[in-house]
């Protein structure tokens, strides 16, 4: 089915690596639920990496580490669908994963996908570690997205070969609904920037179909996350935060969640279930964001607009800089020139502040790191 906005989640990755069992995951569930988080949207609940043994069964099928999955996954699949939530599991297109504690589903990628239907999977995260070099990328990935959409069961194809090998003008052939357009994200606001930053170029390449994936998110990670060299542990102020959700809401990038629900402070779920932002990242026309020139030279400081499904504009700030900038621009490259007799009334999202327009000009003061998203009427001027 033709995924029609970015999926929205949690995943274990980036706080449990892969320290995982079944009750970390059901007690997320669980909180998913209660903390009203499906009701903002956030439906799927994705193991990561470190589920499985380090040896297929006799018949050749990845088998689920017992210590970890005493009861077997399709009882946390039961589990997660007793909930009204639908459940993600993880393989990789090498041999091994990337943690290489278990196999990964090279020439098994039939096979594995058999098992994920019976186990009533919904998503798959694909990934690109310790794969042979003599087969592209896009080769092994048809695999998977074919064995999938032959494997009985609808189940949503998350390719994650972090843009290499110019994944943007293959993945489209491969039946992926999202792709991961970052290497790994970690906890810092410098890889926030970095994501980003890269993110610009691929902005075309992202919508209705399969959506650009900017990796999950830190948003109410403390620094307790798992150390291995991939998760940084210095963190994100909420100001951070916020920013790092506007953006990823603005570029309509997955909302999947990173952070152990259990331990979720008040402010950082404020900022999960914000429902103006998620309404922006969900809008049902995703036209793509554009760049408006905003004064200052620095390729840090962005302003970015994108035209909504009902004729409303989504407008975000965002300085990636150290330093507080004034941000001055227009709405004339938006299409809403003054002289036509129109301008926009404008609605922050985080503070629900109306700043005026003077000549269809906005004229604001952001802080160091800080974010203003907001989402605006066309009216009369
Ligand atoms: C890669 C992916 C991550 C995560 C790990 C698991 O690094 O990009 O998102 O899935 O592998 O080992």
């Amino acid at each position: 089915m033709m995924q029609q906005r970015p999926p929205m989640g949690w995943n274990t990755w980036n706080t449990f690596g892969p320290n995982i069992d079944a009750k970390t995951i059901c007690e997320n569930a669980d909180l998913i639920v209660s903390l009203g988080l499906k009701d903002a949207g956030y439906d799927y609940i994705v193991i990561d990496d470190g589920w499985a043994l380090e040896d297929r069964d006799e018949q050749g099928r990845l088998v689920p580490d017992p210590k970890k999955f005493p009861n077997g996954m399709k009882a946390v699949a039961d589990y997660v669908h007793a909930k009204g939530l639908k459940f993600g599991m993880y393989t990789c297109s090498g041999s091994l994963t990337c943690e290489k504690t278990q196999p990964g589903s090279y020439d098994h990628e039939y096979v594995d996908a058999k098992s994920f239907a019976e186990w009533e999977v919904d998503f798959l995260k694909f990934d690109f570690c310790n794969r042979t070099p003599i087969i592209p990328g896009k080769y092994l990935f048809r695999r998977m997205g074919a064995a999938l959409a032959n494997s009985g069961r609808e189940i949503l194809f998350s390719a994650c070969s972090w843009g290499s090998e110019k994944t943007h003008e293959w993945v489209k052939t491969t039946g992926a609904s999202m792709w991961r357009s970052t290497v790994d994200i970690a906890n810092s606001f410098e890889s926030i920037k970095k994501l980003t930053l890269k993110q610009l170029e691929l902005l075309p390449y992202n919508g209705h179909g399969c959506f650009n994936d900017m990796d999950m998110l830190v948003v109410g990670m403390n620094n307790d996350s798992f150390i291995d060299g991939t998760m940084g542990t210095n963190g994100c102020t909420l100001a951070e935060q916020k920013t790092h959700f506007s953006i990823w809401s603005m570029f309509g990038s997955p909302l999947m969640i990173g952070c152990d629900l259990r331990l979720i402070s008040k402010d950082a779920l404020e900022i999960l279930t914000n429902k103006e932002a998620i309404a922006i990242n969900q809008d049902a026309t995703y036209s793509q964001p554009y760049r408006l020139v905003c004064g200052g030279r620095s390729d840090e400081r962005l302003v970015f607009a994108r035209l909504l499904s009902n004729g409303d504009f989504a407008v975000g700030i965002f300085n990636l800089t150290d330093e507080p900038f004034r941000f001055t621009f227009g709405t004339d490259e938006m299409g809403v020139p003054t002289h036509c007799g129109k301008t926009l009334a404008a609605k922050e999202v985080w503070t629900g502040e109306e700043p005026k327009l003077h000549s269809g000009m906005f004229n604001e003061e952001v802080e160091a790191h800080g974010c203003r998203l907001y989402r605006c009427r066309v009216i009369d001027a």
